[in-house]
């Protein structure tokens, strides 16, 4: 059966917290696609712990977000971040645009 694909913002203390939630819903119909954090040790051992391979883990979330197109976001930063970063996650994709053509 196809998973969901999740993308967790900030590999802090409660990005594990909800990262270990995720993999203990029964059926394990989420998968930890791709992660991002700012500080390279949170990237590395978020990564290594859950099993996110090296090439979807990003340094800028924005990017993240472009490139892996998850199915949902779990935004885990500092509450004056979460703002920003929900917006953009909630922002349509440039190569998900479903604008007719003539
Ligand atoms: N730790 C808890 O038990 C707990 C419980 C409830 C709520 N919270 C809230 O959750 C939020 C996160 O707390 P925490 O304990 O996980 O903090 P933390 O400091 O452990 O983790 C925050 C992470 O965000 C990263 N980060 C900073 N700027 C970023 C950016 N622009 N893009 C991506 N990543 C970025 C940092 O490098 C760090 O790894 C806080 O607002 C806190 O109040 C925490």
């Amino acid at each position: 059966m196809a998973k969901y694909r999740s993308a967790i913002i900030a590999c802090g203390t409660i990005g594990r917290v909800h990262a270990r939630g995720w993999l203990d819903v029964p059926g394990q119909p989420t998968e930890l696609a791709a992660c991002a954090d700012t500080h390279p040790d949170a990237r590395r051992e978020f990564g290594d712990f859950f099993g996110i391979p090296p090439e979807h883990r990003y340094a800028d979330y924005r990017e993240m977000l472009d490139k892996e197109r998850p199915n949902f976001v779990d935004v885990c930063s500092w509450h004056r971040q979460h703002a920003e970063m929900t917006i953009a996650a909630a922002a349509p994709r440039p190569s998900s645009a479903r604008i007719p053509w003539p």
